[in-house]
């Protein structure tokens, strides 16, 4: 399989990293406007590779045109929000950024899942769908698979129980307006309200559990000046479901029309992830306060999308 990372940024060099040490991929293709800090970035990871590692991955660096036939293209490049603004303070450059990318590549690799990493993620990933010939199946973000794996570490933190048996989830956008359905959380099954009673843990502080969620990325990027360890992984997760064809539910961003009353947006839902791409957007149960919430993000995002101008 072919993989292709646009952007070499921190973000982008920490998932060819991970492409390469984790995955088994034929080939890793690394694209960035800045041609020498792709090669450099490539050549110094060939240099872990002459001796240290029995993989064989092609490990390329080039333009576009190289990015031919990719299985998956994961985009990253942007300009980077400054500290002391917020994700959408960046949402035209970006977009008319991205748009400018997936046309390249629809040229050269019109049939590859493409998976949405450059900031506000929601807004970018709907403009290139709506700008390219990709099919929207074939098109997601990372959507809020970072915040559901800081919630679930947060509430690991708390009851000191293994993340893998927290069952917590977040949707809607990736930022500020993305929320949390309680009434779906469980532990080991439990919901987690009644978890707590019957197994007599101390009562969590669910606004302190939404803030942490909601803050946590912004206080990484204040202190070290970006972040790149959790979107990295997100990525990985993301690109193993669809080369594995895991059929794995993940809160991806996605394009919604006609959900809970929503239409024509892209905010994270879960969704069966395959080697087709979005295989199947899935319905939950939330309750009217939850699907307000999910309404409300959405209003959001589109009061950003409707100041873009592509
Ligand atoms: C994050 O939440 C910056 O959106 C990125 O880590």
């Amino acid at each position: 399989m072919k993989i292709s990372v646009i952007g070499a940024g921190m973000v982008g060099t920490d998932i060819v990293s991970y492409l390469f040490n984790v995955g088994n991929f034929s080939e890793i293709v690394l694209v960035d406007i800045n041609n020498e800090k792709s090669y450099a970035e490539i050549m110094d990871f060939r240099h872990t590779q002459s001796l240290f590692y029995t993989k064989n991955t092609k490990l390329n660096y080039g333009t576009y045109k190289d990015c031919k036939d990719s299985d998956i293209v994961i985009i990253t490049a942007g300009i980077q929000v400054k500290k002391g603004d917020t994700r959408e303070s960046i949402a035209a450059a970006n977009s008319k950024i991205t748009v400018e990318i997936v046309k390249e590549l629809e040229k050269y690799t019109p049939n590859s899942i493409l998976i949405l990493v450059t900031n506000p993620v929601d807004v970018v990933t709907y403009f290139a769908i709506k700008h390219s010939k990709f099919p929207a199946h074939k098109v997601m973000s990372s959507g809020t698979l970072l915040d559901t794996s800081r919630l679930t570490y947060y509430l690991s933190t708390k009851f000191d129980i293994d993340p893998k048996n927290i069952n917590a989830y977040v949707f809607g956008e990736h930022g500020k307006t993305c929320f949390i359905p309680w009434s779906l959380c469980n532990i080991f099954g439990v919901n987690i309200d009644t978890f707590t009673k019957i197994n007599n843990f101390p009562s969590i502080n669910k606004k302190e559990v939404e803030k942490y969620v909601v803050d946590s990325g912004f206080d990484i990027f204040l202190k070290k000046g970006n972040t790149n360890h959790g979107i990295a992984a997100s990525i990985y997760r993301i690109v193993r479901a669809i080369t594995v064809n895991e059929k794995s539910i993940l809160p991806v961003g996605l394009y919604v029309n006609n959900i809970y009353d929503i239409n024509d947006i892209v905010l994270a839902l879960p969704a069966i992830i395959s080697k087709n791409g979005i295989e199947k957007i899935l319905k939950v149960e939330l309750n009217e306060a939850e699907k307000e919430k999910l309404r409300d993000s959405a209003d959001f995002l589109k009061k950003i999308i409707n100041t873009v101008k592509i």
